[in-house]
């Protein structure tokens, strides 16, 4: 009898990082192929990560790159299907919330394959989000709900979605934990960027809301001016083309107290992240890192999903108003620093494969 067959769809950075705890577990019981649509495509994007976690290399790379959300959701859906077609996968399995998560489960549903969802159930509940759309819509056509959370397990039993959640604890938390040791050894970028732990904050910004809109960004990029502290600042590449639209490059680089570099590898942004001051940032995986590694995180949007970081006194959520993030870099501490939420315990790559494997028996 032949193996059960994965293929698993990923195409955006955050999702090489979910990736790669779960595929190293799920390749000792299963066969599995790897899709790449394409929607990220530079080095530093996209294969840095494969490199640096060992990440199996895509046996099928769409290059569907950027584009509109039907164009890049048309394109990798064509794509998808010509692959199942090929390959005759029992299950597809898709993560988070991005353009690829969407075509990946909507090409696998109307096939009647299997659909496994990690990081199911959870919610903004603010539809401007295009992510929150695809969220919602991916959990209902999914077979296998993994949520990392209690709230996001309720979250799914509140939308009637009960048959097929599993709570898993969060796989990026397996990934943060199986790679802290090595970037604390390996990287040097701390040296590089002439940095002091405790001494500087850590920013990244990409969400459409701050950077498709002028007055977001301008008002984001005068409090990491004004502040006056070091802000590291790895700028994904939709916010370096925003800051050149706006003409907001100039006044960043004129700035002594702004460091801005390209996109990083995962493990120099674990070294940022653990020894920042603070975290200013609209990144769901960024404010997660932030509390697995118990640094104050200030985020630059009205709303979460991930609740619990907010519960705890670890996050704030301050929009894109220059005022109160400039309050906050200077004000916001963690509550009593309390840790009473849970993502998991490190096995949640492991939790997902027993279960599946459990199914296929
Ligand atoms: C996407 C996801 C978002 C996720 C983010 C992670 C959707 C709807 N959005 O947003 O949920 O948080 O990835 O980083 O799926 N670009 C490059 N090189 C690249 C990739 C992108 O230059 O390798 C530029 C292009 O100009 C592109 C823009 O960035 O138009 C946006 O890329 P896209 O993948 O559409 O959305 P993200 O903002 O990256
Ligand atoms: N990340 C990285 N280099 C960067 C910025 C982010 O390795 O320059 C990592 C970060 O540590 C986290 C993930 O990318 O693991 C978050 O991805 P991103 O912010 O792009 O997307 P989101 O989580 O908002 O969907």
């Amino acid at each position: 009898m032949r193996a059960l067959k994965i293929v698993t769809v990923v195409g955006a950075r955050p999702q090489f990082i979910k990736m790669a705890p779960v595929s190293r577990e799920l390749r000792k019981y299963f066969e599995e192929r790897v899709v790449h649509t394409g929607q990220h495509y530079d080095y530093g994007m996209s294969r840095v990560f494969f490199e640096q976690l060992g990440v199996p290399l895509p046996d099928y790379n769409l290059g569907v790159g950027s584009g509109t959300h039907a164009y890049q959701t048309g394109e990798m859906l064509k794509g998808i299907e010509r692959v199942l077609l090929e390959e005759e996968p029992e299950i597809v399995m898709v993560y988070g919330d991005t353009n690829s998560t969407l075509a990946g489960a909507l090409a696998a549903a109307k096939l009647r394959i299997k659909v496994a969802h990690v990081e199911a159930g959870l919610r903004s509940f603010d539809k401007r989000m295009p992510e929150e759309v695809n969220r919602v819509l991916v959990d209902h056509m999914s077979d296998y709900l993994f949520a990392p959370t209690e709230t996001a397990v309720e979250n799914l039993r509140r939308e009637g979605l009960v048959d097929g959640v599993h709570l898993t604890g969060d796989v990026m938390y397996d990934a943060l934990l199986q790679n802290l040791k090595v970037a604390r050894r390996n990287s040097r970028i701390l040296d590089e960027l002439g940095l002091r732990p405790r001494e500087y904050l850590l920013a990244t910004v990409h969400r459409p809301r701050n950077t498709d809109r002028g007055e977001n960004l301008k008002a984001i990029v005068e409090a990491f001016v004004e502040s006056g502290e070091p802000v590291v600042f790895p700028a994904h590449p939709r916010t370096q083309k925003a800051l050149r639209y706006y003409g907001l490059l100039d006044a960043l680089e004129r700035a002594k107290n702004v460091i801005m570099t390209p996109p990083l590898g995962y493990l120099d942004m674990l070294v940022l992240e653990e020894n920042a001051r603070k975290i200013l940032t609209d990144s769901g995986g960024v404010q997660k890192e932030a509390y697995f590694l118990r640094v104050p995180c200030i985020t630059l949007r009205e709303r979460t999903e991930w609740v619990e970081t907010v519960e705890d006194g670890w996050n704030v959520l301050v929009g894109a108003d220059k005022e109160r993030i400039l309050r906050a870099i200077r004000e916001f501490e963690p509550a009593g620093g309390a840790y009473s939420y849970r993502f998991g315990d490190g096995r949640a790559s492991k939790i997902i494969a027993e279960i599946l494997r459990g199914v296929s028996e």
